[in-house]
């Protein structure tokens, strides 16, 4: 298995992921594979996070990472929305969604960002170091319940004296 950036030739083999792996989400509205059309014509996209997991020719896994400029937060704060992730019904539960979050963090770390941001179950990327965005001083502008709003730093200061407005979309 390897993680790597996702090429334009990838782009309908990923839309056909996200969409049937969104069938079998907790929750998901059915558009997620459209989202990502979306997300990739906004300007805060960035080619080189949007990751895909790929073993034996076939993409099992996507992450995408966009810019998220945070509306009054403390100079310095460089953040990114993680939207959406996923990995494939028959690969679930070998480590590949966490692989894929440590891979679009590292490279995010690199390119000089500090810190992600997502909605999401606090059960599962509680486990990858998500933490609740509103405990940590952040303002929900997203229209989600608190809980579900999540932050993770990537440098060990990022998200101290943490503050500014999330609107997540
Ligand atoms: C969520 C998802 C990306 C996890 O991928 P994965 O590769 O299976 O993740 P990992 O292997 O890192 O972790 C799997 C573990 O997380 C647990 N888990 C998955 N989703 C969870 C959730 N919503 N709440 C709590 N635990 C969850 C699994 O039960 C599994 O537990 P186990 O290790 O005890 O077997 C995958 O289930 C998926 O693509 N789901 C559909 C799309 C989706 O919901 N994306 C997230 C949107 S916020």
């Amino acid at each position: 298995m390897t993680i790597r950036p996702a090429q334009a030739g990838d782009h309908s083999e990923i839309y056909s992921l996200v969409q049937t792996a969104f069938a079998t989400a907790k929750v998901s509205d059915g558009t997620e594979q459209d989202f990502v059309l979306e997300l990739r014509r906004r300007d805060t996209y960035r080619p080189e996070l949007e990751l895909v997991a790929e073993e034996n020719g076939q993409l099992i896994g996507h992450i995408l990472l966009t810019i998220l400029p945070v509306q009054g937060a403390p100079q310095g704060l460089w953040g990114l929305m993680v939207a959406p992730l996923c990995v494939r019904l028959e690969d679930r539960s070998r480590g590949l969604g966490g692989q894929l979050l440590h891979e679009g963090g590292r490279r995010a770390a690199e390119l000089g960002y500090n810190a992600l941001f997502l909605v999401g179950d606090p059960d599962y990327y509680g486990r990858y170091g998500f933490q609740n965005a509103v405990s940590l001083g952040f303002q929900n502008a997203s229209g989600v319940p608190d809980q579900f709003l999540l932050a993770r730093g990537l440098t060990p200061d990022a998200l101290r004296d943490a503050g500014g407005a999330l609107a997540l979309h």
